[in-house]
């Protein structure tokens, strides 16, 4: 998908597997504070372009398996530029199911021909003292539309402010060639 630049405005879409922080992550990013106890699900919000590093609207959207089904889910995928997939870095399995189930369930619900950039947040840095970016290459490799990686913490609120900014820039200025070169002709 090339984002229409004339629309200047940015939809975020947050998914990952329950209880990795996504309702933490925009709490903390709106409130520049971590509380401990959040709703499910946080409301969409709308960041007014003169807040935001390139000055474009930013809506960031929550997801919450317990007040969505899967096909409200497809939706949310349809609308949004950029998708962030975010894994709890103490917890293995939130990173495995990225490549066996996330990945592959965005690429069904956009089609081949309408892949959007990924960012794969890694969150909860607080609770562990090494990088465990080196996991991703691999799945970064086989799925290209992965566009960035970022590790952060809702808790120290590190690099939050940063994940959302990169989303924006994944939409604004990709790096990742999003189209694989098979579907090019
Ligand atoms: P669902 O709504 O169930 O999908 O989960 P979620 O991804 O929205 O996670 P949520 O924000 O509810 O956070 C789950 C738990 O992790 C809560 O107890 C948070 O306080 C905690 N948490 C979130 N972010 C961090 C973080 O950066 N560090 C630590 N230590 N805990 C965090
Ligand atoms: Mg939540």
């Amino acid at each position: 998908m090339v984002h229409d630049s004339l629309s200047r405005s940015v939809r975020i879409l947050l998914l990952g597997e329950p209880g990795v922080g996504k309702t933490s992550l925009i709490l903390s990013l709106v409130t520049e504070e971590f509380t401990e106890h959040v709703p499910p699900k946080a409301e969409e919000i709308t960041i007014p372009a003169d807040v935001t590093p390139e000055q474009v609207p930013t809506n960031i959207v929550d997801y919450s398996v317990a007040e969505q089904n899967m096909e409200q889910v497809t939706e949310e995928i349809e609308k949004a530029h950029v998708i962030c997939i975010v894994f709890a870095v103490d917890k293995q399995e939130t990173l495995n199911k990225i490549g066996s189930y996330w990945l592959p369930f965005i690429r069904e619900s956009c089609g081949n021909d309408a892949r959007k950039p990924i960012i794969l947040v890694g969150n909860k840095i607080d609770l562990i003292d090494y990088s465990i970016i080196d996991n991703i290459w691999d799945i970064a490799e086989e799925y290209p539309e992965v566009d960035r990686c970022i590790e952060c913490s809702a808790k120290t609120l590190t690099n939050v402010s940063e994940m959302f900014y990169n989303a924006q820039k994944a939409v604004l200025h990709p790096i990742a060639p999003i189209y694989s070169i098979e579907e090019q002709e």
